[in-house]
């Protein structure tokens, strides 16, 4: 198996050397320009094992877009989703505060729906931002991390009333 090479020039004709954010403009604006994104950002996917393409493109409230797509390893626990890859490239760079993601894959009457992990990673950064799942034809289903997510644990739920107690108790 071979590590399949990086064609840059499918990411809005952006050098991989050029910075890892895209800002939308123009004909790319909006959803479209969100999933058109994503589904630029899952050719770059790393998927020996699943054979499975997953991108993201994750779009910050000040309108800057980071792309994810998934990673896997030999050692197969460690794989990571295109989702997290996306916010984790976003965070890395001072962006938490998100107002968008989409999502792409390659199955061809389904929308790609989050697995649950990803649904939890998002929510650390807010129920209330939207959720493109999208087919490779452009199609998607708009949809909220609450949606998605209901009645989550996030981090507000760690500073709420706790009862005391000594610990190592019980
Ligand atoms: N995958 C994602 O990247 N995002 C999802 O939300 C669903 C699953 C990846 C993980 C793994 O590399 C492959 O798809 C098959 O599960």
């Amino acid at each position: 198996m071979s590590t399949p090479q990086l064609r840059p020039e499918l990411v809005n004709g952006h050098s991989s050397a050029a910075k890892s954010h895209i800002q939308l403009h123009g004909m790319q604006e909006g959803v479209t320009g969100l999933i058109r994104t994503s589904l630029d950002a899952k050719e770059f996917a790393y998927c020996p094992y699943s054979k499975f393409r997953v991108g993201a493109a994750v779009l910050t409230r000040d309108g800057k877009v980071f792309t994810g797509c998934n990673v896997e390893n030999a050692c197969h626990n460690l794989g990571i989703c295109a989702e997290r890859i996306a916010i984790s490239k976003a965070v890395s760079e001072g962006y938490r505060d998100f107002k968008a993601i989409a999502i792409a894959s390659d199955l061809s009457d389904q929308f790609i729906s989050p697995c649950g992990g990803c649904r939890q990673f998002m929510r650390e950064f807010g129920a209330r931002w939207d959720v493109y799942m999208s087919k490779p034809d452009g199609s998607y289903v708009e949809t909220t991390v609450d949606a998605l997510l209901p009645q989550s644990f996030g981090p507000e739920d760690l500073q709420m009333k706790k009862v005391q107690r000594i610990p190592n108790e019980f």
